[in-house]
């Protein structure tokens, strides 16, 4: 291990501390000093073993601007932080002796009714040509196809709508390939109402309406090569606007930002298909709860959320286990936005060993956990005592 990397470990002990380590050690870079890796480059794609490697090959290999993008987050980072870290909260309560035998054949999942063979999905990102200058998010429509999982296109893609929706497959099990279209709401609606109208003639199968970017957010990181947010424009976000927009499209639309129960229940009054709990990889706003947080408020004081509507989350998930413990929540399925952006650097075969990378992993885990079906995990798998203490609880159900 070199100096650099043990300095910050050997200050943490002497404080009693835990350090933070932005990947855990998985033995990639020991194991890169045996072949002929340099520094800036990509390791071998054989080399990427876990979802955190594809961090390591990024940051190695992308020029600091671009890695600073996909990797920055709010202020003092201390949600990017606990998205991460708040996983080790809750253990596992592994049933032995059950059958596990049959656990691979009920991982395929159903999202607004159709069909996908996982409960992961390609979140919403911006800017993806920065990891594939050629092919940016064409790697994504073409990975999520060729996996069978949801890719939810960003309305701030490298690639347009319409290139996008060319890339589609017509092969998928739900015959041609389902997409979600992300969109902010900006001042300027004819924006909106444009890319609304272009998701629609492309073939996108539902809206999901970003709700937690009001304005520009604090990220320092980026501001120092000028690339902050996509979306640094004050944004209209309002129930009101979510009524326009029904006005205008026959599509679903699902808010994408929830991070109270409050929120969860005004939007399934308001009539909406889906929620999708985020605090947007934490770059956002900084002590913004992580998304196991988040569904754990929603278990502890509406649980019918979760049978009432489909619920998406992401922010921080990068194991089996992470996408384990908010399905065993009630969450239908998981995003993930860095990993795809970092695996991304490797093209399609990346993006593509990234998704099965997750799928074996929540196969085995699922197993090891006692877990006999992906879609029924009760919620006692989980000890979830860690979260209990400092939980919101609505005084007054019913009233928010
Ligand atoms: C580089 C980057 C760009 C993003 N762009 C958008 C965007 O345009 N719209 C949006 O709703 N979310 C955007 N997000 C947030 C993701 O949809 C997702 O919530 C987040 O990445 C999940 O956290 P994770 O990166 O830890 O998996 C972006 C995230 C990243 C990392």
């Amino acid at each position: 291990m070199r100096l650099a990397t043990y300095f910050p470990a050997l200050v943490a002990s002497a404080l009693a501390v835990e350090p933070f380590w932005n990947e855990p050690d998985t033995g990639l870079e020991t194991f890169l000093r045996s072949t002929n890796w340099t520094e800036n480059s990509l390791p071998a794609l054989k080399e990427m073993r876990a979802i955190p490697d594809f961090d390591f090959a990024a940051r190695h290999f992308l020029e600091d601007q671009k890695y600073s993008f996909y990797r920055t987050a709010a202020a003092g980072e201390w949600s990017y932080r606990n998205n991460l870290e708040v996983w080790s909260k809750v253990k596992f309560r592994m049933r032995m002796l059950s059958d596990v035998t049959k656990v691979n054949e009920t991982m395929a999942t159903t999202i607004l009714g159709y069909n996908f063979s996982a409960p992961i999905f390609i979140a919403p990102a911006a800017r993806g040509g920065y990891g594939d200058p050629e092919r940016a998010e064409i790697n994504f429509m073409e990975a999520a196809a060729s996996e069978n999982i949801l890719y939810t296109t960003a309305l701030y893609a490298s690639k347009t709508i319409e290139e996008l929706g060319a890339a589609k497959s017509n092969n998928t099990l739900n015959g041609p390939q389902v997409t979600f279209q992300q969109i902010y709401t900006n001042a300027n609606f004819s924006v909106t109402w444009d890319a609304i109208a272009r998701a629609e003639k492309t073939g996108a199968k539902a809206i999901i309406w970003t709700i937690d970017a009001p304005a520009g957010s604090t990220r320092h990181r980026a501001a120092r090569y000028d690339t902050t947010n996509s979306n640094s424009v004050t944004s209209a976000l309002t129930w009101d606007i979510y009524d326009q927009m029904k006005n205008r499209t026959s599509l679903p639309i699902i808010p994408k930002g929830i991070t109270t129960v409050e929120d969860a229940l005004i939007a399934i009054e308001k009539g909406v298909p889906a929620i999708y709990i985020s605090n947007h990889g934490a770059r956002q706003l900084d002590h913004s709860p992580s998304p196991l947080e988040i569904a754990y408020e929603i278990h502890r004081n509406a649980p019918d959320v979760f049978s009432k509507v489909d619920v998406l989350a992401d922010s921080g998930v990068r194991y089996g286990t992470d996408v384990l413990k908010l399905l065993a929540l009630g969450v239908k399925a998981v995003g993930m936005g860095r990993p795809f952006m970092y695996a991304n650097c490797y093209g399609l075969a990346g993006v593509e060993k990234a998704i099965q990378i997750m799928k074996t992993e929540i196969s085995h885990d699922a197993a090891q956990a006692g877990i006999h079906d992906i879609q029924k995990i009760p919620s006692s798998v989980l000890n979830m005592r860690a979260l209990e203490d400092g939980v919101f609880i609505m005084e007054k159900p019913g009233q928010y």
